[in-house]
């Protein structure tokens, strides 16, 4: 019996998906016979049963484009928009999943759709994953697919935001995505020669980094370029956002509705004033060094565009690996990278964990060891 195998691309788009869309079809097609199908959109398509034909031809001619050609969007099975109500679509997922006598369903995702996939895997769908996002934080995984192009972009930045930075004796603040991981920031600042990176797992004293900035105006260097990654804190902003976290979860405990409300409302208000932290820091470093400060976020920048050479490799070979393993019959499990293998880890070992930087990972001592300023000590 020929085998047939739906695929989707869930969550932000992320440069090497249409390779490792082309990867698991050509290797299904061609190496152990099945057919293959492509719902649009992420879990919306499997929600509305929007496929698309994927056949030698439409697989052709894609390795090197970017975004997916599936479409993707961040939608959740158990809790999709409609209308404006969110309802639990699982069931009707699952028909679809029926109605086209699926042997398994391939999701490519980063965190978020590995934790929706499991679900789907939970009821009933035969289902394997690979792991895809700029950020690199699924745990699990050596690396995801995106991260290195993604890096690559960042990198070029920071290295021409430079000879502007140093012609005009200014600190520039080039702000880099991540969500709540800076391995983007922390790799793009090394690579790209940033003097200050400043990651989310490392809260940062903003006079530390303004000290730091004197430190090279002393040293004849009247520029500084400051790497941050979208989700790093002040040490005040990390403490304030984990009290109200930890109001939060007592108010949740103790079942109080009234605390859980003015919780809720702290929150909102922490998140308010945090969208425009970048450019706080930037006034702030104004303030305390008498130097002018520009702001540049990076933003979607990261994720357009061509993959790399190393995200096409890692997401051909966990797609082909992915094929392999369907025609063998493992299910409910994410395709990872481990050194130069691709393995298969339960999806329960991967959902609900973030894959955050160690404060003890070599790329944090080899910052601190040439001088980089992390921003948590002098
Ligand atoms: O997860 C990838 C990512 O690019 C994050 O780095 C960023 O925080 C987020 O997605 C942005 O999401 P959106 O494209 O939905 O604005």
């Amino acid at each position: 019996m020929t085998k047939s195998v739906g695929i989707l691309t869930a969550g932000g788009d992320s440069p090497g998906l249409n390779a490792a869309i082309r990867g698991v079809g050509k290797a299904a097609i061609g190496a152990y016979g099945m057919q293959i199908i492509g719902f649009r959109d992420g879990f919306r398509g499997l929600m509305q049963d929007r496929t698309i034909r994927l056949t030698g031809t439409e697989l052709s001619g894609i390795l090197t484009v970017g975004g997916t050609i599936l479409g993707t969007s961040r939608d959740k099975p158990h809790k999709m928009p409609v209308g404006d109500q969110t309802m639990d679509m699982t069931s009707v997922m699952l028909e679809t999943y029926h109605k086209h006598h699926l042997d398994a369903l391939v999701c490519l995702g980063g965190g978020g759709t590995q934790k929706n996939a499991y679900h789907l895997s939970q009821h009933g769908m035969n289902i394997i994953t690979l792991p895809k996002t700029i950020d690199n934080d699924v745990s699990g995984t050596d690396m995801t697919f995106g991260f290195d192009t993604a890096l690559g972009i960042a990198t070029e930045a920071i290295d021409r935001l430079h000879s502007t930075a140093h012609s005009h004796h200014r600190i520039i603040v080039v702000e880099l995505m991540g969500h709540n991981a800076g391995w983007l920031a922390l790799g793009a600042g090394l690579a790209g020669g940033a003097d200050v990176i400043l990651i989310p797992e490392l809260p940062y004293d903003v006079q530390v980094v303004a000290e730091a900035i004197r430190q090279r105006q002393r040293r004849g260097a009247g520029f500084s370029i400051v790497a941050v990654s979208e989700g790093a804190l002040s040490k005040e902003d990390a403490e304030a956002l984990s009290n109200a976290i930890a109001e939060k979860a007592a108010a949740k405990e103790e079942n109080d509705k009234k605390k859980k409300e003015r919780a809720n409302a702290r929150l909102a208000k922490l998140a308010e004033t945090m969208q425009d932290k970048t450019l706080r820091l930037s006034r702030q470093l104004e303030q305390l060094t008498g130097l002018e400060s520009r702001v540049t976020i990076l933003g979607h920048l990261q994720r357009g565009g061509t993959p790399s050479a190393a995200d096409r490799l890692l997401a051909t070979r966990l797609g082909t690996t992915c094929a392999e393993l369907i025609d063998r019959g493992v299910f409910g499990v994410m395709v990872a990278a481990r050194g130069e293998r691709a393995e298969p880890v339960p999806l329960e070992e991967v959902v609900g964990k973030v894959k955050l930087v160690p404060p003890d990972h070599p790329w944090v001592k080899t910052a601190r060891d040439i001088g980089v300023c992390l921003g948590d000590q002098v």
